[in-house]
């Protein structure tokens, strides 16, 4: 049998085909398939090493193994996302579009790490020594005893850290620069850039330095996406933000040594990302409290909660297929609100485009932002305008019954912390547990909350 000497590997999902095809079947991209040899790949490794296996002993749960402290960096809203600190011996990668920031963020957190007397060191693979210290410069880090180097040979990076003491963590910039000679394909492909990560997850292991890998995912996944190492790490951190918005957030996708969802937020600015310890407030800045269609979302991400403005726009079509589009939020859930306003709440919306916004560049995916999308949407249609001080939360059944969401409790909390006086909402349950800080306005119906708006916005109407 003639023996296969090199394999097709889609660069976007990490499937494998046998022959060259210029469509992925199994992520529907296009052009992404590369030609990689096998000779010299992780599965001809472990081909190669089929033979005796070494006897190791087995141990229990319970050891005398005390767990090192985590590394904080002091970085609150870093710090959080990862679950109180950086794991000594894990792996983290960071993913997110080029020029989102990681960098900076990165270079920041080993600057805040050096002087809390940690060792960092900071492999940067893209930049040369003086680019790397000309942007710590600009944000007056260049006194922080960070170790640098431009380097992209993954063993030369390994023999050079193993050489002496163990740094605290190790900054890999980015990943797919990383090549490794126990394979032969070509810088940026799938098969070394899970190379590479293997041999810098394995030094993380043994070694027991925090390191993180910087991955850029790019929209039309022509390099290598991160995706092939995500699951080979301990947790996996994205970095969102658009380039409209100066916001930036830092969401846990995956984490062994912490909760998932929780988020970071920070601000880009002329020195560096800045931490916004107060979300909402940003969120909610720059808001036109008299124009109709924007509802207050009391949301939550991981453990804290965050009110963003849901904007709607409803307008006349004149298309013969009405338009839909949603910024920062389900499409699915979209439609399935404007189902049941349509069925239980008796609105015509079928010769309307509709827009949908959630401002801020936030992505919202709760189903607790069902009702503020409603009310939105109504308020849109109706032009009637929403009290300004009143927050929304509650999640829509396809019966039109509004249903109880978690954390209702503290959503109230930080609405009534950000001055707002009234809260549309499902009732708290009955037992007592929970009492509102603000007045709640049970809503059960959306059809109640439909005819409240629109009474609302009748009675308004003689004044203005
Ligand atoms: P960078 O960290 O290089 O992005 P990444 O490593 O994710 O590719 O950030 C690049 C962008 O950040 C660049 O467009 C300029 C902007 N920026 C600022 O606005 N202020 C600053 O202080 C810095 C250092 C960068
Ligand atoms: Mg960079």
């Amino acid at each position: 049998m003639a023996k296969l000497r090199s394999t097709f590997i889609c660069q976007n999902c990490g499937a494998v085909s046998q022959r060259w095809q210029g469509k992925c079947e199994a992520c529907g991209e296009w052009n992404s398939i590369v030609e990689e040899s096998l000779s010299s790949g992780i599965g001809a490794q472990a081909a190669r090493g089929a033979g005796k296996g070494r006897i190791f002993p087995l141990e229990g749960l319970t050891g005398q193994h005390k767990p090192e402290p985590r590394i904080v960096a002091g970085i609150g809203e870093l710090d959080r996302v990862t679950g109180g600190g950086f794991v000594p011996g894990s792996v983290i990668l960071i993913g997110g579009e080029p020029g989102i920031g990681k960098s900076t963020l990165l270079i920041q957190a080993c600057a805040a790490l050096a002087h809390r007397k940690h060792r960092v060191v900071y492999i940067s693979g893209e930049e040369a020594v003086a680019q790397v210290r000309l942007r710590a410069e600009r944000l007056g880090l260049a006194s922080a005893p960070v170790e640098l180097a431009a380097e992209t040979s993954v063993e030369d990076i390994i023999a050079t850290l193993r050489q002496s003491r163990t740094p605290g963590l190790v900054i890999i910039d980015s990943i797919q620069t990383m090549w490794t000679d126990s394979v032969d394909s070509a810088p940026g492909t799938v098969t070394q850039v899970r190379g590479s990560a293997q041999a810098l997850i394995r030094y993380a292991k043994t070694s027991g330095a925090a390191v993180i890998l910087v991955g850029h995912v790019t929209k039309d996944g022509q390099i290598a996406g991160p995706r092939v190492v995500e699951h080979m790490v301990d947790a996996v951190i994205s970095f969102e933000g658009d380039g409209g918005h100066h916001f930036r957030i830092l969401r846990a996708v995956k984490n062994r040594f912490g909760a998932t969802d929780e988020i970071g937020v920070f601000e880009m600015t002329g020195q560096g990302l800045s931490e916004v310890a107060n979300p909402s407030a940003l969120f909610l800045s720059g808001r036109d409290v008299t124009a109709p269609g924007a509802a207050v979302f009391a949301g939550m991400e991981g453990t804290r909660p965050v009110l963003v403005e849901v904007q709607a726009l409803v307008a006349p079509t004149s298309l013969g297929t009405p338009r839909r589009a949603v910024v920062g939020w389900d499409s699915n859930r979209l439609a399935m609100v404007i189902a049941v306003l349509e069925a239980h709440a008796g609105l015509r919306l079928g010769q309307h485009d509709i827009y949908l916004n959630v401002a801020g560049g936030l992505r919202v995916g709760e189903p607790a932002a069902d009702l503020a999308a409603a009310a939105a949407l109504v308020s849109s249609l109706t032009g009637a305008q929403l009290p300004s001080d009143a927050a929304f939360f509650g999640e829509i059944g396809l019966s039109g019954a509004i249903r109880p969401v978690i954390h209702a409790g503290l959503r109230l909390k930080e609405a009534a912390k950000l001055g707002f006086k009234s809260a549309v909402a499902p009732p708290l349950p009955g037992d007592g547990g929970e009492t509102s800080p603000i007045p709640l306005r049970p809503a059960t119906h959306i059809a109640g909350v439909v005819a409240d708006i629109a009474a609302a916005g009748v009675a308004a109407k003689p004044k203005g």
